[in-house]
Order: C-alpha cells, then structure tokens, then sequence
C-alpha cells in the first residue's frame, strides 16, 4: 500500500466529527478504513434502514434520516449514497452546518458546486458553499494526468476507451461477479443510454472540461465495464497544442502529484494503491501532429473515490480557524 498524502492535519484533523454516509457500500468501508489509518477518530457510520444497527469496523450503523444529519454534531459528511438519496440528504447535514463531499452525480455538474481533484483544481475546494463535489471514478484519473500535460503544453484534444471494474457499480455488481463462472465473463455497457452516448461517456466529458476548466475541450469516450473487481483503466489518446515527446510526458508525469510511471500499469497493480499508474506513453501515430497515446490504471474505490473525497476534506480543514 502507498504511502503517499498520509499526513495529518496540524491540530484540527483528529478531532474533527466526520460521518460517513453510506458506509456500509463498497466506498464507504474504504473511506473508514483510510479515515482510520489518517488518524481520524471521531467517525459515525450512516446508512439506509436496512443497515441501522449492523455493527461495522466497531461502529454502530446509525440510519441517515434527515433529523440525524442535520443535528449539528457533524463537521463533515463523506456521502457515497448515489445520485437520488444525495439529492434528498446532502441538503440536510448542509443545514446542520456540515460541510458535505458528495461522491455521486447529483450536484457535479451544478454552477456553484466546486468539482474537485485536490492535485488538479484544489483552491476550487474552497470557493463551496456547504457541498464540494467528488469527481466520477474515471474523471479523477483522467484529469490527475492531463493536467501536468496540459499546464506544460496546452491539451487540444482527448480520446480514451475505459475498462471499468465492478466495483464502480457498487456492492450488488461486486458480488455478482464473485458469483459468476469466470468463464462467462463479458464486457458491459451498463449505463444510461441516450442513443448515442452512455452518460458515464457525456459525465466523463463534462466533468474533465469542468475540473481542467476547458469548456471546450474536444473529449471523446467509449466506456465499457470489464470483470474485474477493483481497478479502473483507460487508454487515452492526447493531442496537444505544442510539440510532446514521449520522454518529456514521462518526466512531467513522473513529477505530478499522486501520479506514478510505470511500464504495464493494471488494474490488478493498481488495486491497494494510491497513486494513478501511467505507462505505455508512446507518440500516437495516427494523429495529424502532437500526439500522444498512453494508457493509466487506478483503484476506482480510493483514489478515484473515498481518498479524493478525504484529501477534499483536508483542504478545508487545514483551512480551520480552530480545532473543533
Ligand atoms: N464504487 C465506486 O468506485 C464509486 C466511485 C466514485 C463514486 N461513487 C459513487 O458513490 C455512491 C455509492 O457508491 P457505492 O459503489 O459505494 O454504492 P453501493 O455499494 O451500492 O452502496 C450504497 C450505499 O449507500 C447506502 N444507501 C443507499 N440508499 C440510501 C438512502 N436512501 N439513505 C442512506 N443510505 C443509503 C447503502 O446503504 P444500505 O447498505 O443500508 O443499503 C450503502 O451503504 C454512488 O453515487 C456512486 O456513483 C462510487
């Protein structure tokens, strides 16, 4: 497991209340699990009814009614619920003077709502006004390497294909998969189709415009999910405004924040880890001029979920006046 972004938060960070809401999913026991490992104690676990009560990493699973968020005993609220529960609830422990990092699409693509990869856009964090929102699982990889590329020679183009774990889908697809012969093992497409796009094809799009702040940069995806468990992989094709050479995109990755090179990244390799794999970085040869073709990995439930949303969390806290 890596080590890397482990700190803690100078005086405010252990004492901080921080309820994670939908624990009992598949992001919400790695949010505790990492939570824990920081330092973090004051942590209350919240999910649906059908959860309240079950015992989970020495917590008590309390219900997320509207009336237990908004109680005022909670700095941070670290949602991982999906889009319509959010939509019901962040507002909640909002009024209750949380603040609220929310991991689905409810509030994403909202005007006013910070979209957040802290090593992309983290001063963004703090221009929220209750809600931050968490990138989709495959933005959040995606823009932690076009950004370096970007800053150093201007991104004019993007084309990638994903191979997405079951794991992104939560629980019920996870244990579907642990149930299916290996043998019977297929792509899927598995989202909203609007007869064209998948919506995990138009969020991916949307959302890297939105975190890079390029509202028309060019984005092209095709999304499929693989029968794998954890790890999320894309190969991306970059056309950029200035001349890029292999070696130079290796060495400007190689010094990004939470990204790491490697020659074969996998999602198996990256399953555990913190970092986002690259590798395969190579000129791409069907492009006009400046092009790029590399291929990244990354754990889907930590970096592109539960650690993004408490790296989130620790922008601001280290933005705390005062311990609470
Ligand atoms: N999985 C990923 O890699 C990933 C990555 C980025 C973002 N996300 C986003 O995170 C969210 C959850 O994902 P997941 O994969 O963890 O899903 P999941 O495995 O299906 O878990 C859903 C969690 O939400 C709880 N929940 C559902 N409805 C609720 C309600 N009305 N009130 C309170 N709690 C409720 C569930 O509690 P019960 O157990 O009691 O039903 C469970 O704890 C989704 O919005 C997803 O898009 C997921």
């Amino acid at each position: 497991m890596s080590t890397s972004d482990r700190r803690h938060n100078p005086g405010v960070g252990r004492e901080v209340a921080i309820g994670v809401v939908g624990a009992t999913g598949a992001v919400g026991p790695v949010t505790l699990e990492l939570l824990r490992e920081r330092g973090y104690q004051n942590l209350r676990a919240f999910a649906s009814a059908r959860s309240a009560g079950k015992q989970l990493d020495g917590l008590t699973v309390e219900e997320a009614t509207p009336e237990a968020l908004s109680a005022g005993d909670l700095d941070v609220c670290l949602f991982s619920i999906g889009t319509a529960a959010s939509r019901e609830l962040v507002p909640h422990a909002v009024r209750g003077g949380a603040v609220a990092i929310d991991k689905s699409s409810a509030y994403r693509l909202q005007d006013g709502i910070p979209l957040v990869v802290p090593e992309v856009n983290g001063a963004r964090a703090l221009e929220h006004d209750g809600i931050v929102a968490n990138p989709n699982c495959a933005s959040i990889p995606l823009t932690c390497v076009l950004k370096p590329l970007h800053d150093a020679v201007g991104v004019a183009r993007v084309r990638l294909a994903t191979y997405q774990a079951a794991s992104g889908a939560g629980t019920e697809r996870m244990e579907r998969l642990r149930a299916q012969d290996p043998a019977e093992g297929d792509l899927e497409m598995d989202w909203e189709f609007d007869g064209e796009e998948f919506d995990e094809e138009a969020k991916l799009r949307a959302e890297t415009r939105k975190i890079l702040e390029l509202p028309e940069l060019p984005v092209s995806a095709t999304c499929v999910r693989v029968p794998v468990m954890i790890g999320h992989a894309e190969s991306v094709w970059i056309e950029t405004e200035e001349p890029l050479s292999p070696d130079q995109a290796r060495r400007l990755l190689a010094a990004a924040p939470s990204v790491r090179v490697e020659d074969i990244p996998s999602a198996r390799g990256a399953a555990g880890e913190d970092e986002v794999l690259v590798g395969r970085i190579r000129p791409d040869r069907a492009a006009e001029d400046n092009g790029i073709a590399l291929f990244l990995a990354c754990d889907n439930l930590r970096k592109g979920a539960a650690l993004n949303a408490i790296q989130i969390a620790e922008l601001l806290l280290a933005r705390r006046p005062v311990a609470v």
